[in-house]
C-alpha cells in the first residue's frame, strides 16, 4: 500500500522544505521508498511541536498512529510539564507518546492485550513517566486507585477501534477479509460477534441494527440472518457480509454491511454504555482545572458526549414549574468551545480517518 508521508516531517524543528515518499509496511511502520508510484508531498513549515519529536529517520514512525487532532489536544492540556494524564484509549500510543514527549506523565489504558503490548514496547523509553494498564476505561477510578492514584489532570478518550485492530485480518472487525466473527477488543470477554449473530433473538438484532447502526433495513437484515443460522451457524465476516448484501441493496460507494458491522461491534464491546459510565467517572477523577478530551467518530457517541458536557456545564437549571432557576447539582465543567472541534483540511488530507472525528473538551471546575 502506498501512503503519502505527512507534512509534519519538519520534525527536527527544521523548517526547510523536504520532498519525500513513503510506503506503509505490513506491520504499520513506515518505510522510506523511492517507489515512483508513491504520492509526493512537500513537507515542512507547518510548525508542529513535538508530535513526533523522536525524528522519523531514526525512530521508525508508525503511520497508523498520527494522533487525531493531536495539536488541539496538546493546546488544551498546556502546560503539560509534570501533568498526569489518563489516556483511556492507548491504542498505538499516538496520543500518549505526544503527551510524554511534551513533559507529561501518562497512565495508558487499553482493554486490548495486543495494544498494551505494542504501546508498552513503543513507549518504554519514557520509563517511569509511562504506566500501562490493561482494562476498560469505564473502570478508570479502580484502575487509578489500584496504583494509588486518586486524581489526574486530564482524561483523554479517542474512541472506537484502532487501525491496527481493523487491519488485523484475524479479529473480525472488518469484512475486507474473511475472518471468524469475533470483534472483541478485550479477548477475555465471553461476548463475541458470533454470539450476537447466532444467539441473540431476532428482535434484539433489529434493535441493535437500528440503534447502533442506524440501519433502515434492520428488519430485513435480521430476518436474513435468522433464516441462514437456522440452517447452519454463521461463522465468518464474509458469510455475514454476504447475507447483509442480500437484504440491503448497494447504493453508494459504502459496502451495505458497514452499518451492520458497526452495530455488532458496538454491541459486542458495549461501547455506548461504557462511554456513559466513563464520562460520569471522569467527574470524580479529575482535579480542579483538569481537562476531559473526547474524540468520537460517529453521531451516536458524539451525542452522548455532547449531552453529558452540556448537562454538566450548566450552572443553573430551570423548570416551568419553578419560580426561578436553581443551582445545577450536576454542574462540574466549563466548556472552552461550545461546538465540537473538527480536524482541519490538512489533517484530513494526511489522515482520512480524521474526517469524521469530533473532539469535545470540558474543563473541571
Ligand atoms: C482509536 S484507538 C486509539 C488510538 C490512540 N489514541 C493513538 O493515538 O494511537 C482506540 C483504542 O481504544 C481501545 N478501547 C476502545 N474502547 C475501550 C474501552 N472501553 N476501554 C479500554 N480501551 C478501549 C481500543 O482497544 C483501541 O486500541
Amino acid at each position: 500500500m502506498i501512503i503519502p508521508i505527512k507534512p509534519w516531517l519538519d520534525l527536527a524543528n527544521d523548517k526547510s522544505t523536504h520532498l519525500a515518499r513513503g510506503v506503509a509496511s505490513q506491520d504499520g511502520g513506515l518505510i522510506l521508498s523511492a517507489d515512483p508510484e508513491a504520492d509526493e508531498f512537500r513537507l515542512g513549515g507547518v510548525g508542529y511541536r513535538n508530535l513526533y519529536a523522536g525524528g522519523f529517520m531514526s525512530d521508525r514512525m508508525d503511520f497508523y498512529h498520527e494522533p487525531i487532532m493531536g495539536e488541539r489536544i496538546l493546546e488544551a492540556l498546556e502546560p503539560l510539564e509534570g501533568k498526569q494524564v489518563f489516556d483511556g484509549t492507548l491504542g498505538g500510543g499516538g496520543h500518549s507518546r505526544m503527551i510524554l514527549e511534551n513533559g507529561g506523565f501518562v497512565i495508558g489504558c487499553d482493554q486490548d492485550e495486543a495494544a498494551i503490548e505494542h504501546a508498552t514496547e513503543r513507549l518504554s523509553r519514557f520509563e517511569d513517566r509511562f504506566l500501562p494498564v490493561r482494562g476498560n476505561f469505564a473502570e478508570v477510578d479502580d484502575l487509578l486507585g489500584h496504583h494509588g492514584i486518586d486524581k489526574v489532570d486530564a482524561v483523554v478518550l479517542d474512541l472506537g477501534v484502532s487501525s491496527r485492530q481493523l487491519d488485523d485480518g484475524t479479529r473480525g472487525f472488518s469484512f475486507r477479509e474473511d475472518a471468524p466473527l469475533d470483534m472483541r477488543m478485550d479477548n477475555r470477554s465471553d461476548l463475541s460477534a458470533a454470539v450476537v449473530v447466532n444467539e441473540w433473538s431476532e428482535d434484539e438484532l433489529i434493535r441493535i441494527f437500528r440503534e447502533f447502526g442506524e440501519e433502515r433495513r434492520a428488519r430485513r437484515v435480521a430476518a436474513e440472518i435468522v433464516k441462514a443460522r437456522a440452517v447452519s451457524p454463521i461463522r465468518t465476516t464474509g458469510e455475514l457480509a454476504a447475507l447483509v448484501e442480500k437484504a440491503v441493496p448497494r447504493v453508494s460507494g459504502k459496502h451495505p454491511a458497514t452499518r451492520v458491522f458497526q452495530a455488532i461491534r458496538i454491541a459486542v464491546n458495549r461501547e455506548l454504555e461504557v462511554l456513559e459510565i466513563a464520562l460520569e467517572k471522569a467527574v470524580s477523577v479529575l482535579s480542579p482545572g483538569g481537562v476531559l478530551a473526547v474524540i468520537t467518530f460517529h453521531s451516536l457517541e458524539d451525542r452522548i458526549v455532547k449531552h453529558f458536557m452540556r448537562r454538566r456545564s450548566l450552572p443553573e437549571v430551570d423548570r416551568p414549574e419553578w419560580p426561578e432557576p436553581r443551582p445545577n447539582p450536576d454542574f462540574a465543567f466549563t466548556l472552552p468551545f461550545r461546538k465540537a472541534v473538527v480536524a482541519d483540511p490538512e489533517e484530513v488530507a494526511r489522515n482520512p480517518r480524521s474526517r469524521s472525528a469530533k473532539l469535545r473538551i470540558a474543563v473541571r471546575n
